[in-house]
């Protein structure tokens, strides 16, 4: 006999999620090299939708990963004891004062799980680096987006968004996707102004790009204040496939935090390729002069085009094309170039391109031209 069951099998998970799951949009990543050379059946590719380091990773950190290989059966140090002394002493830190993650991503979940309760309030700048809503939602938290000024974080507004029900705020400091940073003055004002019991989460993936007005954010969490700083070993560093970040913060603050961690979130080869690349300057010292070279080159170029772009203090620009961004997106894409639209960030007009070694930039301007004629 044949049982024909009177269930939707579709709505009864809708039954049984947690509502502030429903709405999240998936984190959109940029589309992989592989995906488009099958799809358009193309043998050259070039990358410059993820803000990853077009140098590849360190010389050094390759090697740390060769001789690993053979010790990936056995779990990580899940206190990564050597990675946590190197970096407190690159960074005049304790090791108890900093909390490693599985890409700063994981860093900023960590965050949101320990401290937000339901319907407590994230302040966020908009356009902005979407897995702060995304973390928010998941904990059922409000997200109260303050819109950028002149593609900058606007800190005053931000400040003003402020209730008693806020919990954290995030400034990605440069910004993604506008690559905008702000200043030391304007943080020092900000600083003065929060309250001490708002958690400020000062979001430095890019700090090594920007210029020498970066504020220095370590004086407030050695001044106790509740901030926490996140760095990534995902740009600079050239180690993105890896995923290695963390947060910088008080001890007091960390043992909260490390209740939440994943036991082994930073795995063997992550942990050894991290040591080796903080002691490759040289390597940093070059992404950071190829980033400075392709900047002018594509500032120029945009310039003769009559584009439109923002100033960036970040490995990537944003450039309005003033067209609808996802068709010159998916031109591009035919081309071999892979470039990040940005209308899911309310910015359909433009796009945002990491900047590459010299060659790829110019294919990319030379794809541009053809696709904008
Ligand atoms: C502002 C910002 N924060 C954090 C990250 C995530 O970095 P990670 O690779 O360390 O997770 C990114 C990545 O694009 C970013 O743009």
């Amino acid at each position: 006999m044949v049982i024909h069951l009177k269930f939707n099998p579709m709505k009864k998970i809708r039954d049984l999620i947690r509502p502030n799951i429903v709405n999240i949009q998936p984190y959109p990543p940029g589309k992989p090299i592989e995906d488009v050379k099958r799809e358009f059946g193309l043998k050259e590719v070039i990358k410059m939708a993820s803000n990853e380091n077009a140098l590849g990773p360190s010389p050094k950190a390759i090697e740390a990963i060769k001789k690993a290989a053979n010790t990936v059966s056995l779990y990580p140090d899940g206190n990564a004891y050597y990675l946590k002394q190197k970096l407190a002493q690159k960074l005049g830190v304790n090791a108890d004062e900093i909390l490693l993650g599985n890409g700063t991503d994981e860093v900023i979940r960590v965050i949101t799980e320990t401290f937000l309760n339901p319907g407590e309030e994230v302040v966020i700048a908009w356009p902005g680096f979407v897995v702060y809503s995304i973390a928010t939602d998941v904990m059922d938290g409000t997200l109260k987006r303050t819109p950028l000024r002149n593609y900058t974080h606007d800190l005053e507004a931000m400040l003003k968004a402020v209730t008693n029900k806020t919990k954290l705020i995030f400034i990605a400091n440069p910004n993604n996707p506008t690559g905008t940073m702000v200043n030391k003055d304007e943080v020092e004002s900000f600083m003065k102004k929060v309250p001490e019991d708002v958690i400020v989460v000062f979001d430095e993936a890019y700090y090594e790009y920007a210029n020498e007005d970066f504020p220095q954010t370590f004086q407030y969490f050695k001044q106790g204040r509740n901030v926490i700083i996140l760095r990534t070993f995902s740009k600079i560093y050239g180690l993105a496939g890896l995923r290695v970040g963390y947060g910088i913060a008080r001890k007091e603050m960390l043992v909260e935090m490390n209740r939440v961690r994943q036991p082994f979130n930073v795995n063997r080869i992550a942990q050894v390729a991290a040591i080796a690349a903080l002691d490759d300057s040289e390597h940093v010292k070059k992404s950071i002069a190829m980033n400075e070279e392709g900047k002018k080159f594509l500032y120029k170029e945009f310039e003769s085009m009559g584009l439109e772009y923002v100033p960036t203090a970040a490995n990537f620009i944003l450039v309005n094309v003033e067209r609808d961004g996802r068709k010159v997106y998916e031109q591009l894409l035919k081309e071999g170039v892979i470039v990040r639209p940005v209308d899911n960030y309310d910015l359909p007009n433009f796009l945002r391109v990491t900047i590459c070694k010299p060659s790829e930039n110019k294919k990319f301007v030379e794809s541009l031209k053809k696709v904008l004629k």
